[in-house]
């Protein structure tokens, strides 16, 4: 099986009424740990690698331990470069093997956004790689002030089709509540999707795939296992889960997860030496932290996503 694109994931994903997991991957032991579970739960797959992953692993390495996940587990695997900020690194990207970029313009005028988009889908469809855009700006929990603020920030339903004609993009990011990292809402604060807008957009673009980014539950056993030894997380709170199945079964058909990864390796790690003070192999405590990312994503896959079996 070689890597694949999204086209074919998406397509079956939309139809089957469930969504396809975006994890992002850094080392090994984090692309082992997800293509394990994706084996088993016999899921497809999207693995991402953002800049700052490109910058610490280096884009060769990443790209090895990829191909090395796709020949030991046959599983159809996408390679998606997440956060594209500019035309070029969408290029290098493209010319160095991954077969699916995100061009996020998300911070330009609509105008500007649309331009840098169409250029990066030029290059990639001649390639035959696909292309996410982003329309809206997914928000810190201290950005939304008032209602009009939140309102704001959010994907407006009126620029969709407009932007997806334009740019030919083959999937949108679109912005109803979520956001990145493990904060995403103040301590007390409802969790809150704009399910709403979703909906107008979804009519608006009718079989198209949506994507969520920011789409972390943060999962409070791992925040306590990371405080219960010598970590000190203030008050975490992500997407709850029963929202990511609900979109899971519309639209959206990739919904992207690295916040948790990173909690799920963090608070195993810190278990481990807090019980092994005196170890110093790194496979000994990496070991259990590949497993956790394993359990992590084989949960994901079951119970969120709903993308089990569908190989
Ligand atoms: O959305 C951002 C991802 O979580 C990647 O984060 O830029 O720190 O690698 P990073
Ligand atoms: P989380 O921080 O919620 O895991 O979001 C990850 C993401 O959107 C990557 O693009
Ligand atoms: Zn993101």
């Amino acid at each position: 099986m070689p890597i694949v694109t999204s086209k074919e994931m998406f397509k079956k994903a939309y139809e089957g009424g469930y969504a396809i997991g975006a994890f992002n991957v850094n080392n090994m032991e984090i692309i082992q740990g997800i293509t394990e579970a994706a084996m088993e739960e016999k899921s497809p797959l999207i693995l991402q690698v953002s800049a700052g992953a490109r910058k610490y692993a280096k884009h060769v390495y990443l790209m090895k331990l990829i191909e090395a996940a796709v020949a030991d587990t046959d599983l159809p695997i996408c390679v998606h470069l997440d956060h594209g900020d500019s035309f070029e690194i969408c290029k290098s990207c493209i010319d160095g093997g991954f077969t699916s970029v995100m061009i996020d313009g998300s911070k330009h005028s609509f105008k500007d956004n649309i331009e840098l988009t169409r250029r990066v889908v030029e290059y990639a469809h001649e390639r035959g790689v696909v292309v996410e855009g982003e329309l809206g700006k997914l928000a810190g929990i201290e950005d939304a002030v008032n209602v009009s603020d939140e309102d704001a920030q959010f994907t407006d339903p009126s620029e969709v089709q407009e932007f997806v004609e334009k740019t030919g993009v083959d999937s949108l990011a679109i912005a109803i509540g979520t956001s990145h990292g493990a904060y995403k809402f103040k301590p007390g604060q409802t969790p809150r999707l704009r399910f709403d807008i979703l909906e107008k957009i979804t009519q608006l673009l009718p079989n198209f795939p949506i994507v969520l980014h920011g789409a972390s539950s943060v999962i409070p056993e791992f925040v306590e296992q990371i405080n219960a030894n010598g970590g000190k997380m203030p008050d975490a709170i992500g997407i709850p889960e029963d929202m990511l199945r609900q979109a899971a079964k519309s639209a959206v058909c990739k919904i992207n997860i690295d916040s948790d990864l990173r909690l799920a390796m963090t608070a195993s790690i810190r278990k481990y030496f807090n019980e092994h003070p005196d170890h110093f192999d790194p496979r000994q405590y990496l070991t259990p932290a590949r497993a956790a990312i394993k359990g992590l994503v084989a949960n994901k896959i079951r119970n969120v996503l709903g993308s089990s079996n569908t190989l």
